[in-house]
């Protein structure tokens, strides 16, 4: 049998991503990490971009261009843009040699049904594919992170991706219960958007360079100017306020994965703790904030510790976890994974959390909650 990834191989790992895709090939470490989104002429119908380019097309494509988001709160909800998508990745990976025929690795949530399965299979060898393998994402960024579950205690991986957080129980090398909660790290940008009348891009960078997942542990002083674009003013922003909107919902996400792993029945098990994978787990004090609320041991799952030194630079972000973790559980089928794992007798059905609030109500709710921060940031007349 041809090992994986040997030294002539072309073999990709694919982690399909709601917010990124990223794709990594044996060798060459993470060789695309873009933006799941596809611009389309409405016209002739056919691709205009792909990725990065297609998210600088949004908002300043002629009207017949609208670009495509193809996976939804982490399932694919367009199969046909999702081939394109893959096919446009796949070909990128390779320089844009398109005689190549890699085996390819790709991650699926665990609870797509088997003709789902199937139309990935089936894209991905549309997209040029010689074998297609699927694993489980939880397994993959189990195995990513390096958390130990072959050990007969308890782990788990939260993912904080997207579209979606990702819940998994391991408990002596068997998935025992998995959930997905309908929130990620992209409603706590749309939260700053509408907390501090700020633009999408603005909110987002927002997020990711000064957010705090603990308000406390900001100081009162610390403000951020944004300048004034188009015809909104400058204003000033205090990274106190900007984390009591993300404290809220971030409050809001490890409570329903408390409640999951309450539901699991393995709360008092889990002597591996709790480890955080996904773009999302970058936040700066999540690890506190779910220490502080589940009381457990909790770590950010770096996937650097399991692979070769000289690849460190390139998959040392958690967001990496699942791809890194999909190279390394290799071309086993997801069947004969699941043969492996076949006592899947104390395993319970997947849970799927249900979406009770939306955005704009919970919204209100920590707009009462924070009102009195928030009054300096709101100046009303121009914005909105
Ligand atoms: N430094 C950061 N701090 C906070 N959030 C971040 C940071 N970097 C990225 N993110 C967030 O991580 C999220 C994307 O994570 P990731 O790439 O793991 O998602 P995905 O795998 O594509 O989505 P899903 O798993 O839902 O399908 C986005 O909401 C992004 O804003
Ligand atoms: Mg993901």
């Amino acid at each position: 049998m041809r090992s994986f990834f040997n030294v002539f191989s072309n073999d990709l790992a694919i982690d399909l991503g709601t917010a990124n895709t990223l794709v990594y090939a044996k060798g060459r470490g993470i060789v695309v990490s873009e933006p799941s989104i596809v611009a389309i002429n409405k016209i002739t119908n056919k691709v205009e971009a792909v990725g990065k380019e297609a998210k600088e097309m949004l908002g300043r494509t002629p009207g017949n261009i609208v670009a495509i988001r193809p996976m939804k709160d982490g399932v694919i909800a367009d199969f046909e843009v999702t081939e394109k998508m893959l096919q446009h990745f796949i070909r990128k990976a390779h320089n844009g040699k398109s005689w190549v025929s890699p085996r390819v690795v790709i991650g699926v949530p665990g609870e797509i049904t088997q003709v789902e399965r199937r139309a990935v299979i089936d894209a991905a060898n549309r997209a040029r594919a010689s074998e297609v393998y699927l694993v489980e994402e939880a397994m993959a960024a189990a195995i990513g992170a390096g958390l130990p579950i072959t050990e007969p205690y308890g782990n788990m991986i939260v993912d904080v991706g997207g579209g979606t957080t990702d819940i998994a129980v391991f408990y002596d090398n068997i998935i025992r219960h998995t959930a997905v909660i309908p929130f990620g790290g992209n409603i706590l940008t749309t939260d700053i958007q509408h907390g501090l009348m700020v633009m999408a891009r603005q909110a987002e960078q927002l997020k990711t360079r000064f957010g705090k997942a603990i308000a406390e542990e900001a100081s009162p002083n610390e403000i951020v100017s944004i300048p004034g674009i188009r015809n909104r003013t400058a204003k000033e922003i205090s990274v106190k306020n900007l984390s009591s909107i993300i404290q809220a919902r971030m409050e809001e996400i490890i409570e329903m994965a408390h409640t999951e792993i309450i539901n699991s029945g393995y709360e008092n098990r889990l002597a591996g703790g709790i480890v955080i994978t996904g773009g999302g787990s970058q936040l700066s004090c999540l690890k506190q904030l779910v220490e502080y609320m589940t009381g457990m041991d909790t770590r950010i799952g770096y996937p650097n510790e399991h692979l070769g030194k000289s690849k460190l630079e390139a998959v040392k972000s958690p967001m990496y976890a699942t791809a890194v973790g999909l190279v390394l559980s290799g071309f086993r089928s997801l069947d004969e994974r699941e043969e492996r794992y076949k006592d899947k007798s104390n395993q319970k059905q997947p849970v799927r959390v249900k979406k009770d609030k939306t955005a704009s109500d919970f919204f209100s709710s920590i707009l009462s909650k924070t009102k009195g921060l928030l009054i300096d940031d709101l100046d009303g007349k121009n914005e909105y």
